[in-house]
């Protein structure tokens, strides 16, 4: 086998959170009069709140907006989401990833998340994933988000296997380089690899079977 273990990130990998946070932030955007689009909303995929906050008032053009200000477009934001989150069932983990989890694990590999999400507790337990993974590294154990390799050199801590044995699946180009700048190969799917990030980019999840063999 070419990897020990799989670290896979949690918002447009596992689920399709990745839809409900762009609801809510043009549902913030568009109550400011800031125009925002899937193309920025593209720059926010494995961003932090905060950091995704400022990508989108690049755009802004009123008034000076205070630290205080930026917290509660933030919370607003989060209040929006979680709603979201909480119709959120088993019936939201795709069965080709259920699969892909299982076959991975019957090979042997330990199996991580590595998001910048602080939802992500939440997120796994609505989905039905609570206690499945060997590790869960998340936003709330992080000081530097994606393309920062933190996220993904602590769940290879967490894991206790070395980098160059851990493979990294991520959607977004700011995760594909934290993967790599943490020493990681990198597996992408939807927008990190229509923009050719991995060193696999994939059409399906499933393709993980085969990739981790080598
Ligand atoms: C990442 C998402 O997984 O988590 C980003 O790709 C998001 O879009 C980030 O901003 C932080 O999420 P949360 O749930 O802590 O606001
Ligand atoms: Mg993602």
């Amino acid at each position: 086998m070419k990897f020990d273990a799989v670290i896979f990130d949690l918002d447009g990998v596992i689920c399709s959170t990745d839809e409900y946070h762009y609801k809510a932030w043009k549902t913030m955007a568009d109550g400011m009069g800031i125009p925002f689009d899937r193309t920025v909303n593209n720059r926010l995929r494995g961003v932090s709140r905060m950091a995704s906050l400022e990508i989108i008032l690049e755009k802004y053009k009123g008034p000076a907006l205070s630290p205080e200000q930026k917290e509660d477009l933030a919370r607003e934001k989060n209040d929006l989401y979680r709603e979201s989150l909480r119709e959120m069932s088993t019936a939201d983990l795709p069965e080709e990833v259920k699969e892909t989890l299982d076959a991975l694990r019957g090979k042997g590999l330990k199996l991580a998340i590595g998001s910048s999400s602080k939802n992500t507790p939440f997120i796994l337990g609505q989905i039905g994933l609570g206690n499945y993974f060997d590790a869960v590294s998340d936003g709330n154990n992080i000081t530097r988000s994606k393309p920062d390799p933190e996220v993904f050199v602590k769940a290879a801590e967490m894991l206790g296997i070395p980098a160059d044995r851990c493979l990294v699946v991520e959607d977004a180009v700011s995760g594909a380089e934290a993967g790599h700048r943490g020493g990681m190969m990198v597996a992408c799917v939807g927008d990190a690899a229509k923009n050719g990030a991995g060193d696999w980019n994939m059409e399906s999840i499933r393709e993980l079977t085969e990739i981790v063999k080598g």
